[in-house]
């Protein structure tokens, strides 16, 4: 589709594709899209609002949280819940799955979320995120308990990102390639600005956050010690790091421009396998990063075909450009 295809027009063209669709998806994304350019909103505005700053609340994590993080949560729950699409919801921020409330009708899908990605950065003005994934309920019309989010990665019927960048953006995948469109402010709707988004399969730029560094397995110390070693090491090239510690924005530069992305397990708390989360964080982001021909791993096996024990169940992530995930994968192999 042309470049400036607006989001709607681009989703109702997708809908026509796909024979016996109802119209219900497409109108559950454009709720999304209006839940985003609502945060979109308010995380632009920030301090003029009062939305900045951090609560005495801390979520099932363990985490404390920020008045965005509470306030994003809540326009994804209000935009979301009245049409009639979902049978329930669930995010980083809630302990528990979301019940629609008994005055909507319920719906056939489930949106899973993280509403505020990267909510260390809000405060300091980086580029923060709000990711999601859309599953199949297993019964139509009826409140979804968490067995039914207990879903592989494979299962998702959608999954997108935004980025509260220099501008915003959209990023989705339906399963068909992956798609980013540009809010125009003004004009008030997303538009095409990035159609059939490709992850260069070949990269020499890594983002990883190396104070874990003697936490980390074998097999990840040697791939970064080698992507030290540079030119003079065994990979025979210089690589660059960064390091957002927003991972839409990492997945954003890895769209565009390749590299490899990694929170690996590590050794600091035994009982977390990874620090990202497998339904809203993980699992979106393997999907649209293997739609854009790139590939996800936890070093183990891949990210999309983990059957998933909790809804906030922890996971190891390495994800970017396809040879390289596939060294850093050879080395879990070999170790
Ligand atoms: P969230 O703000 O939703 O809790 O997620 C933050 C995540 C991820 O976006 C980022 O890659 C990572 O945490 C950063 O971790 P460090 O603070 O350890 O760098
Ligand atoms: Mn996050
Ligand atoms: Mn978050």
């Amino acid at each position: 589709m042309p470049i400036g295809t607006t989001l709607t027009q681009f989703i109702i063209e997708e809908q026509r594709r796909i024979a016996g669709a109802t119209g219900d998806f497409t109108a559950l994304l454009n709720d999304l899209a209006t839940s985003i350019k609502v945060i979109s909103n308010a995380v632009n505005k920030g301090a003029l609002i009062g939305v900045m700053g951090t609560l005495e609340s801390e979520n099932v994590q363990g985490e404390t949280q920020k008045k965005l993080d509470v306030i994003t949560n809540d326009i994804m729950l209000r935009h979301n819940e009245w049409a009639g699409h979902l049978a329930g919801m669930a995010s980083e921020e809630m302990d528990e799955v979301y019940a629609i409330p008994g005055q909507y009708p319920l719906g056939k899908y489930l949106l899973v979320f993280d509403p505020l990605d990267g909510s260390s950065n809000v405060d300091i003005n980086i580029s923060v995120g709000t990711i999601f994934s859309i599953l199949r309920a297993p019964v139509a019309n009826r409140a979804a308990g968490t067995e039914d989010f207990l879903q592989p990665g494979v299962k998702q019927v959608c999954a997108g990102y935004a980025l509260y960048g220099s501008s915003t953006m959209l990023v989705l995948t339906t399963g068909h390639g992956v798609n980013g469109f540009t809010l125009d402010r003004e004009v008030g709707e997303f538009l095409l600005t990035h159609p059939n988004m490709r992850i260069p399969e070949d990269t020499k730029e890594f983002a990883i956050n190396t104070s874990n560094r003697r936490f980390w397995e074998a097999p990840v110390q040697r791939y970064v010690e080698e992507c030290l070693a540079g030119k003079e090491g065994p990979r025979g090239k210089d690589f660059n790091m960064r390091w957002v510690a927003s991972m839409v924005a990492e997945v954003h530069r890895i769209l565009t421009r390749g590299g490899i992305f990694m929170y690996p397990r590590d050794t600091k708390d035994p009982a977390k396998p990874g620090k990202l989360r497998l339904l809203y964080e993980a699992n979106p982001m393997s999907m649209i990063v293997e739609q854009a021909g790139g590939a996800s791993s936890t070093g183990y096996e891949r990210i999309l075909d983990i059957q998933p024990e909790g809804l906030h169940q922890r996971v190891a992530v390495i994800l970017g450009s396809k040879n390289e995930v596939e060294v850093v994968v050879e080395y879990h192999r070999t170790a």
